[in-house]
């Protein structure tokens, strides 16, 4: 699994009880998630269909720094099936788990569209993949 953003949690980012609040991290992988599925696809035009359980483990505290890591299990027709990890990056100590979120290709009228790929593009190869440009509207 690779991780990618990191994040220094800050006093805006904690619930009343001083750790960080669900809400926030959540907030956060929704956006990697949706990064992730545009790299590996190739095409931002893709939406959310399924997050499975979200197993919240350890609490995190302000100063912690946190790291999002994203794994392709799958690539459907039309889908992509990935899982994520978030992990405080000097202890590896697990956060969160989501053991299955689903992406799908999209055509203009939001109907299924297949995708074409089948095989992981690597963080390092990104900027390398077919077609190279995702023009975001
Ligand atoms: C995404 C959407 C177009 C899919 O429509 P659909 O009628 O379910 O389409 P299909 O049944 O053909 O499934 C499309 C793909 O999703 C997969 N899929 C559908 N339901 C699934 C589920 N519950 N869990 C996992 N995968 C699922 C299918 O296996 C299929 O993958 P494949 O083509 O790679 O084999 C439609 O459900 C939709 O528009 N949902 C709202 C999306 C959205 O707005 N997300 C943001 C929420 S804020």
């Amino acid at each position: 699994m690779n991780f990618y953003s990191r994040k220094l949690i800050k006093p805006e980012d904690l619930n009343p009880n001083h750790t960080l609040f669900g809400g926030s991290l959540l907030r956060w992988i929704d956006e990697e998630a949706a990064i992730f599925a545009i790299c590996q696809l190739n095409t931002d035009k893709l939406v959310t269909k399924f997050i499975s359980e979200i197993n919240f483990i350890n609490s995190a505290r302000a100063g912690d720094i946190i790291e999002m890591g994203m794994e392709v299990l799958m690539f459907g027709r039309t889908s992509i099936t990935f899982k994520c990890v978030v992990r405080n990056k000097f202890t590896k100590e697990n956060i969160l788990t989501i053991d299955k979120i689903v992406f799908v290709h999209v055509d203009e009228n939001g109907r299924p569209k297949p995708h074409g790929v089948t095989t992981v593009t690597e963080p390092d190869h990104e900027d390398e993949s077919a077609g190279n440009t995702i023009i975001l509207n």
